[in-house]
């Protein structure tokens, strides 16, 4: 049985706040607090680069996370490289895919800016960039709408899994078959679907899932993942230390995924506490997260929907994400009426995705997200707080 009063004794700062605010960051589980304290205290070393004891322990623990990161998401090992965060995941790609000017890439107006800055960019380089719009309100794009988007020089898809701005999901399996129809590679943007649902990505047959480790997988921030299903189609535009095995003259050899793609010295401790944090997850069962936040999500949405001054967009079937407004208050003072008189913690504004913001006409909404560790108590908290909002607008 779902016991969600034993999860949050892992979460200590629960205890004195009412954390809505998963979608930005979610709170760490204290046995991967402890799995990184215990790099620093037992083992500390850098990771793939010496022959001593602690480099080897540490290179061993690193490798492990990696398995046990892959295994989770149902991809190899080879082709799971660890990033800082989903940006740099996606960053990684549009800088080291093969594109050419007159190129074209196809992307959606619900779009984080991570995944939509990184394209906007290689407009300088000749590459034309389509956005397709949403149905509606909800925040759905529909795979119809993508397929008509495509033409013979689309060379990639690039597509939210989760909105971070509506909770609405898309439908990314169909989107990738019709991408793989049409010669088209697929880039899924998984940011905020890690670990808050089951994910198969050998099943998915997505070429690229970019995600951060501090979110839905519940580790560290500086953490994150992306799957390359094909890594020798690119040459990472990032190189150095840990990504050759021989330089000569003025040529070089990469390494093999993933190594080619992790220059420098990770986050050594931080992927140590992601690896422990997929533990932590599988103990749990993502299946049953997923029930438990979507169904806190979808009450908690349709109280707020009763209320007449309350709006709230994005679709009923939502992920743990529920974006609204307070007639005649900005977002901002919502929230921050919210944290000083209740210990509420929700994001305001415009949750780094302007375009799906402009797109609801609104210059910012109040954002409730939901993790693991939210309780029907907490849902009650923050009805009755946006309820006694109604005194001052009235
Ligand atoms: N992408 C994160 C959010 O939506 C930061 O809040």
């Amino acid at each position: 049985m779902y016991d969600v009063h034993a999860i949050r004794k892992d979460f200590p700062v629960l205890s004195h706040v009412v954390y809505l605010d998963s979608t930005a960051t979610t709170q760490t589980p204290v046995p991967v607090v402890e799995a990184m304290n215990e790099y620093f205290y037992e083992y500390a070393g850098n990771h793939g680069r010496g022959a001593h004891r602690l480099a080897r322990e540490t290179t061993n623990r690193y490798e492990d996370a990696r398995e046990k990161v892959a295994a989770f998401l149902k991809a190899e090992p080879s082709k799971t490289i660890f990033t800082k965060n989903t940006s740099d995941g996606i960053n990684l790609i549009a800088n080291s895919f093969p594109f050419e000017a007159g190129d074209q890439i196809v992307t959606t107006l619900i779009e984080h800016h991570s995944n939509l800055l990184p394209w906007l960019r290689l407009q300088k380089a000749g590459v034309e960039v389509k956005i397709v719009k949403p149905e509606g309100p909800e925040g759905l794009i529909t795979p119809e709408s993508i397929e008509a988007a495509l033409t013979d020089r689309t060379k990639l898809v690039a597509i939210t899994q989760v909105s971070n701005v509506f909770g609405s999901v898309q439908d990314v399996s169909k989107v990738t078959k019709i991408a793989h129809k049409n010669g088209v590679k697929l880039l899924v943007d998984g940011a905020q679907s890690a670990g808050h649902m089951p994910l198969d990505l050998s099943a998915l047959n997505c070429d690229f899932f970019a995600t951060a480790g501090h979110k839905g997988l519940l580790g560290p921030q500086g953490t994150g993942v992306l799957y390359i299903k094909e890594p020798d189609l690119l040459e990472s535009a990032s190189l150095g230390g840990g990504t050759v095995s021989e330089v000569e003259g003025l040529d070089y050899v990469l390494e093999p995924s993933p190594a080619c793609f992790e220059a420098g010295t990770p986050n050594i401790p931080g992927v140590i506490g992601l690896g422990r944090a997929i533990e932590y997850i599988e103990e749990i069962g993502v299946s049953e997260i997923e029930k438990h936040e979507t169904q806190l999500s979808r009450e908690a949405a349709a109280r707020l929907s009763e209320m007449e001054h309350v709006e709230v967009y994005g679709p009923e079937k939502r992920a743990g994400v529920i974006p609204f407004n307070v007639c005649g208050l900005h977002a901002h003072d919502v929230a921050l009426i919210l944290d000083q008189s209740r210990k509420i913690c929700v994001r305001s504004g415009h949750h780094c995705a302007i375009p799906s913001i402009k797109f609801l006409k609104v210059g910012s909404t109040v954002r409730a997200s939901f993790a693991l560790y939210n309780t029907e108590e907490e849902i009650e908290l923050l009805i009755k707080a946006i309820s006694d909002l109604k005194a001052l607008v009235a």
